[in-house]
């Protein structure tokens, strides 16, 4: 549009000018040199705005539009109105020089956006590479980690399993000697049941650093989660936990060391329970996508998980429980990265958190039956 209004605002001046020109008597010769002067303006607009040939295009139709009044206004006395004619020649240099110049800074200024846009891409380029960069330092830092687990992991299962299983052993034979509702009978079973927990912790830790080789088979995944349902119901109903397993439109069957993978769901499942209030709901559902992958989501309602907490969840022994080890979800992602497949945890803070395993399929053309 404003493209457009400027032909008209350089005609209308021009033309403007040129009326007042020509009406104003020749009597009033100082008007006339201020008319005269005026069409430099129109000539350095167009000369701004189209370039050299425009500046010029409108210095010489200033020309045309000019020359009967000098000729035919003026009498056309070359000597005695030479100053006007140079006007003229004037008139074209100006439209000329300053299009050119114009010209000049305008396909400069084009030049620096084109740098501008390369150095923005080599920005962005160089930003996603150190993003990359930090990615790798990370997965590194966790991979360091784990092998200096896997060290202290034989140590561990030598100095302290041995030891814990005397200790649990002997705990039981005491506890024999008195009678349930003794404090010293309650004190024997808080004794067994911590020992439980260091020996959970030593185990999940050798599962952890140590992975045993995988068992491939075939594996239904519904059955593998009704499994986990049933383990987890008794606990569902006591906190008061709704907990629901939508049933996929097909039969889903992927090769998967069966064991594991019960390991790895019932980890994401003890989860969410824990992170569910009472009254609130655990929903687990599988979707095929495109015959070649299934998704398997933990959803849970709950407050959530900040970003800050998101990004560290699947540290080993990163926990925000006073009882957790924090190894629970390391040991599924590595579970789910062995089977191929990926694990990825979201949260919508205030609303719940959605675990989504996502699995290939045993056959890409029959919806994953064998
Ligand atoms: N569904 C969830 N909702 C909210 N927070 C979660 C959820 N799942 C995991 N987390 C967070 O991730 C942390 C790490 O989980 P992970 O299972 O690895 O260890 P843990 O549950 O703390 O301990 P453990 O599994 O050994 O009992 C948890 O402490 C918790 O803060
Ligand atoms: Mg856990």
């Amino acid at each position: 549009m404003k493209r457009l209004a400027r032909p008209f605002i350089l005609f209308l001046c021009i033309i403007g000018i040129s009326v007042l020109h020509y009406m104003t008597p020749l009597s009033l010769p100082f008007l006339h040199d201020i008319y005269q002067r005026l069409y430099y303006l129109p000539i350095i607009l167009a000369a701004f705005w189209y370039g050299f040939r425009g500046g010029l295009a409108c210095s010489i139709f200033v020309s045309i539009v000019y020359a009967p009044h000098l000729l035919f206004q003026w009498g056309g006395h070359v000597t005695m109105e030479m100053e006007k004619y140079l006007e003229i020649l004037l008139y074209n240099i100006v439209g000329g020089i300053t299009g050119l110049l114009s010209q000049k800074e305008r396909e400069r200024s084009a030049e620096l956006q084109v740098t501008a846009k390369g150095l923005d891409e080599s920005y962005k380029k160089l930003q996603a590479q150190s993003e990359r960069i930090i990615a790798v330092e990370e997965k590194l830092r966790r991979s360091e980690k784990l092998s200096t687990l896997g060290e202290m992991a034989a140590v561990l299962a030598h100095e302290i399993r041995n030891p814990l299983g005397s200790i649990r052993g002997a705990a039981e034979i005491l506890k024999d000697d008195y009678k349930p509702g003794d404090p010293k009978h309650e004190f024997i079973e808080i004794q067994i049941k911590e020992t439980e927990r260091l020996n959970r912790v030593v185990v999940d830790f050798l599962h952890m650093a140590r992975p045993q080789p995988i068992d491939m088979k075939l594996c239904p995944v519904q059955d593998e989660l009704e499994t986990i349902l049933f383990l987890v119901s008794n606990d569902a109903r006591e906190r008061r936990i709704k907990l629901v397993l939508h049933p996929p439109a097909v039969p889903v069957i992927i090769k998967a060391d069966g064991e594991k993978l019960r390991q790895a769901f019932l980890n994401i499942t003890i989860n969410a329970l824990q992170a569910t209030p009472p009254g609130g709901s655990v929903i687990i559902s599988t979707t095929i996508y495109q015959t070649a992958l299934c998704e398997i989501r933990f959803f849970n309602t709950g407050p959530g998980i900040d970003a800050g907490t998101l990004e560290r969840i699947f540290e080993p022994f990163f926990t925000t429980k006073a009882d957790g080890t924090g190894l629970g979800l390391a040991i599924t992602k590595k579970i789910i990265e062995s089977h191929s497949g990926t694990l990825l945890v979201e949260s919508d803070v205030g609303k719940g958190t959605t675990a989504t395993v996502r699995l290939p399929m045993l056959d890409k053309t029959n919806g994953g039956m064998p």
